[in-house]
């Protein structure tokens, strides 16, 4: 039966009964959410977001996953801007954090170990010797609890993490909010508090091709990226404690360049990354205001996306693994047809201590906020 029949049902019973209307104040779900499969006998929901413009984000439950996310190209025409898939059976079977929420630590912890208040803590080594996004199973691979309050255009969905998990010491309440605002923009707000003190990196991994069309590579897309610097890493992509000068190589984005024109050049750090695959040391003294971090264009579609984040770093990834091995949304997903901008605190913080802390302790909060702004070029670049 129809929400608005039992609702109606409901109203005019109460009405008979003589119980003033507070049935009908009841808190509305978000327009639409169905049931996208399950994880054992948990349900994973999915909920479609929607704004005034007609820009449409689907989020599911399981790793509160941005599964689409629908934009206009400059003519108006929506297509979906994030690689996903259409059923749960393939994020169940292993995709590499396709839109995902990734945690407890996103990106790398060397030798998946860190030593924290005199205590050494093994987490789980899933990147070689090293720990990766929170290790065999981190945040993506959870299902995430969804809170009455959704709405239209807004979703919270919570974890929690019990202590020892992966190895990470506290148990972790993490919040992660969508909110698709009416100016075109996509909020992401994360939360968490912790029982005991632990690092916490929380990020979304969505995939982005501007174009619309998962077929084409992103190489064509320009991109700039507000960062004078960047953490040049080892063989394992562990930062090696620099902060280097972009000025003069291929990691200059600070004003707009084609992702292709420059990726094959020969550099050590590219070839260690096969591409981008780095964190940039965002501009701005850290002090949790929302600053812009990037921006993507692609110039056939006419699709912008600005990024603008609390957060110190961001982490392009330039899809240097994808190999054509998953499939979606009718399209296979081969290499470099995905980009990511994962914004984020520094790789192996907890085993840097000249990196910004990502130690939370028990009676604080962890605030972070990143807000994806969807507009469109003009008139047609050349
Ligand atoms: C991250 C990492 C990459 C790769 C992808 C997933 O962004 O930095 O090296 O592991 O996730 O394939």
């Amino acid at each position: 039966m129809q929400n608005a029949v039992v609702m109606t049902l409901l109203s005019a019973l109460a009405g008979t009964l003589g119980i003033a209307h507070s049935v009908s104040a009841a808190p509305a779900r978000a327009a639409r959410a169905a049931v996208f499969g399950h994880v054992g006998k948990d349900a994973v929901e999915i909920y479609t977001l929607s704004n005034v413009n007609g820009i449409e984000a689907q989020i599911m439950t399981y790793g509160a996953t941005i599964v689409s996310l629908k934009t206009p190209d400059r003519d108006g025409h929506l297509q979906n801007i994030v690689l996903g898939f259409d059923t749960l059976d393939p994020y169940l079977a292993g995709v590499p954090y396709y839109g995902a929420t990734v945690g407890r630590y996103a990106n790398r912890i060397a030798r998946a170990r860190f030593t924290l208040d005199g205590t050494t803590y093994n987490l789980v080594a899933n990147d070689g010797a090293n720990s990766l996004h929170g290790g065999t199973r981190g945040f993506d691979k959870r299902v995430w609890r969804s809170d009455a309050t959704a709405s239209r255009n807004s979703l919270k969905l919570t974890y929690v993490s019990a202590s020892g998990e992966e190895g990470y010491p506290g148990q972790l309440t993490a919040h992660v909010t969508y909110r698709l605002l009416d100016d075109d923009s996509l909020s992401i707000e994360y939360e968490a508090t912790t029982t005991a003190p632990t690092p916490v990196n929380l990020t979304n991994h969505a995939y982005f091709n501007l174009s619309g069309d998962p077929t084409r590579s992103i190489l064509e897309h320009k991109l700039t990226i507000n960062a004078d610097k960047f953490t040049p890493v080892d063989a394992t992509l562990i930062p090696t404690g620099e902060l280097r000068a972009v000025a003069g190589t291929p990691f200059d984005f600070r004003t707009e360049a084609v992702i292709g024109s420059r990726i094959d050049a020969d550099d050590a750090q590219l070839s260690v990354g096969r591409g981008y695959d780095h964190n940039w040391a965002l501009n701005a003294a850290h002090d949790n205001a929302l600053r812009f971090a990037a921006s993507l264009a692609d110039p056939v579609s006419g699709r912008v996306l600005e990024v603008r984040t609390t957060q110190p770093g961001l982490q392009f990834y330039s899809g240097n693994f994808m190999n054509g091995k998953h499939a979606g949304q009718g399209s296979v997903y081969g290499y470099r047809t995905g980009l990511c901008l994962e914004t984020q605190y520094f790789p192996d913080s907890p085993n840097q201590p000249a990196f910004p802390s990502t130690i939370l302790r028990p009676g604080e909060t962890y605030a972070q906020k990143t807000v994806l702004h969807f507009r469109t070029l003009k008139a047609p670049a050349n």
